[in-house]
């Protein structure tokens, strides 16, 4: 079993239900919620016809998720994995808004979500797809469903996953208008979110984790600034700066995976602000660049 939260991530969880609420708008009626909910793991949902008529008007869309187009290593079980019946209906009623015309190949598996290459009718995009439900949750579901005491739980996971992207987007949209370099957010529906892609036909472009960098110091300088743009001017912490999370795209920076940013506001702020630039300075620091946290924290506030 997992342990305990912490009480850093209750804080967090606590400050993305706040969000929640403060937003918050039902995209459909609870009875409807219900309905899927009974249906989520089997794939019986799929033999109605209104699924199955949905699903084949979209197939030929899916098929670089399905194995069966021109990827051939593609592997069918992502599919399974990935595309529950919420999802599916997300999926589709992004491509009805235009947001989406084929999924083409997974270019990230996470514990979390998984990332698509999409064409779109503007061009391509990353269409980062939250998992509905983690595999722990998963397995102990057949114990769970059916069994009226647990009734609310499976709903508030959902609401949980919708809550994060809904604040994955909104921290991309809120860094994206400082001029951050962040993909800019496209569109969401529950919890797919669209996003600029960087990469290209290939793939994506490398996490800096993998890239080869003569000239570290520029690149610190820029990484540093981007901290502090968010802090003073979005008022925001990423909170899981690395080298992981920093993909490396037309000669620069770009910082992704800003779902778990928060607010300036937030109680444990100014800890994550420290832990960023703490990271950033030790990634400096092995590539040769002579700074200390201190100095680097005083740019950040000051
Ligand atoms: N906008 C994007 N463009 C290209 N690749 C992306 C994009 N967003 C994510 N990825 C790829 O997906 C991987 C996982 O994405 P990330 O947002 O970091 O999710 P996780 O929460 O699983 O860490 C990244 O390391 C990167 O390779
Ligand atoms: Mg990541």
């Amino acid at each position: 079993m997992d342990a305990p939260p912490s009480s850093t991530e209750v804080d967090i969880e606590a400050e993305n239900i706040a969000l929640a609420e403060e937003k918050w708008k039902e995209d459909e009626e609870i009875a409807h919620h219900k309905e899927m909910d009974k249906k989520e793991d089997s794939w019986s949902w799929m033999k109605e016809k209104r699924f199955s008529n949905m699903f084949k008007e979209i197939e030929h869309r899916l098929e670089g998720v399905l194995g069966t187009g021109r990827f051939e290593w593609v592997d069918r079980r992502v599919f399974d994995q990935v595309f529950d019946q919420r999802t599916l209906l997300a999926v589709y009623k992004l491509m009805q808004q235009g947001h989406i015309d084929t999924l083409d190949w997974p270019i990230a598996r996470g514990k979390e979500a998984h990332v698509f290459h999409a064409t779109t009718p503007n061009g391509v995009a990353a269409v980062k797809i939250f998992h509905t439900s983690n595999a722990v949750f998963k397995g102990l579901m057949q114990y769970i469903e059916g069994d009226p005491r647990f009734g609310g739980l499976r709903r508030r996971h959902h609401e949980l996953v919708n809550i994060w992207v809904r604040k994955e987007h909104r921290n991309m949209m809120r860094m994206a208008k400082q001029g951050l370099k962040v993909p800019e957010p496209h569109a969401l529906f529950r919890n797919v979110l669209v996003m600029d892609y960087f990469g290209d036909e290939e793939g994506p472009s490398p996490r800096l984790r993998d890239v080869d960098v003569d000239d570290p110091e520029p690149i610190f300088d820029e990484l540093l600034e981007w901290i502090r743009v968010c802090w003073k001017d979005a008022e925001l912490v990423h909170a899981d700066f690395s080298e992981y999370n920093i993909l490396w795209h037309d000669d620069g920076p770009r910082v992704i995976d800003v779902g778990q940013a928060v607010a300036k506001g937030h109680p444990h702020a100014e800890e994550f602000l420290v832990r960023d630039v703490t990271r950033l300075v030790e990634w400096a620091r092995r590539h040769g660049v002579d700074v200390e946290v201190p100095e680097a924290m005083a740019h950040v506030l000051y």
